[in-house]
């Protein structure tokens, strides 16, 4: 595939420019490039080792390292299901299950339509809206299989998916969440206004935020 563009290089070498080393570059340069082409392709990695004087070892290492880069094409949206025990007391193996039928993927797999990848993911820090998962990044809690085949409908449907400033807390896609059987402690209602995020789905908010693209932004960058 494509080495850097000539503004992608510049941006590394911007970065570059900001550090003693130039390897200590080496991950943001990663997410630029990665913000190419949706992946980082081997050209892109070896455009990547040669500005940084590193080789192709080294920056595959890296690459291959952190779970938000991706070595391989992936489709248009990044479903990571976490499984980890907050959510895993909450269903979200049963979840996942429902989400590897529905997807007809398993972890790992990309639909044949190339719009869903599917991952298993470590604790996604919102236990406290277990079971969730992120689409692009962006998160979703207390999902439950109705919620899922909702937000793939939405999905399917061209209908965005968003985030939108409310509440003192994160909640879930949808609205409140259901009856649960477990002996948890209700929730609070949010505050409006007292700050955080309320992440909401467009069929039910009209939302105009875009997931689409939402790869090619890192963790931690995510756009309202
Ligand atoms: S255990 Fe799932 S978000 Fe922490």
């Amino acid at each position: 595939m494509a080495r850097l563009t000539p503004d992608n290089e510049q941006r590394a070498r911007d970065l570059i420019a900001l550090y003693p080393y130039p390897r200590s570059a080496l991950i943001p340069i990663l997410h630029v490039a990665q913000e190419q082409d949706g992946y980082l392709c081997a050209d892109a990695m070896a455009h990547v080792g040669e500005l940084l004087g590193l080789t192709a070892a080294e920056v595959r290492g890296t690459a291959t390292f952190y779970d938000m880069f991706h070595t391989e094409p992936v489709g248009r949206y990044l479903v990571a299901v976490c499984t980890n025990i907050a959510c895993m007391l909450q269903g979200a193996y049963q979840l996942l299950e429902h989400i590897e039928e529905r997807l007809e993927i398993a972890p790992g797999g990309t639909t044949t339509d190339k719009m869903f990848t599917l991952e298993d993911a470590e604790c996604l820090a919102l236990c406290g809206n277990a079971p969730c998962l992120t689409v692009n990044w962006r998160f979703f809690g207390d999902v439950d299989p109705q919620r899922f085949d909702t937000l793939v409908e939405d999905l399917r449907a061209g209908r965005t998916v968003g985030l939108q400033a409310a509440g003192a807390s994160i909640h879930g896609a949808g609205g409140p969440s259901p009856a649960r059987p477990s002996p948890s402690p209700p929730r609070p209602a949010p505050e409006p206004g007292a700050g955080g995020v309320r992440l909401t789905t467009a069929a039910t908010t009209g939302a105009t935020a875009s997931l689409d693209g939402g790869l090619r932004h890192g963790p931690g960058e995510g756009r309202a």
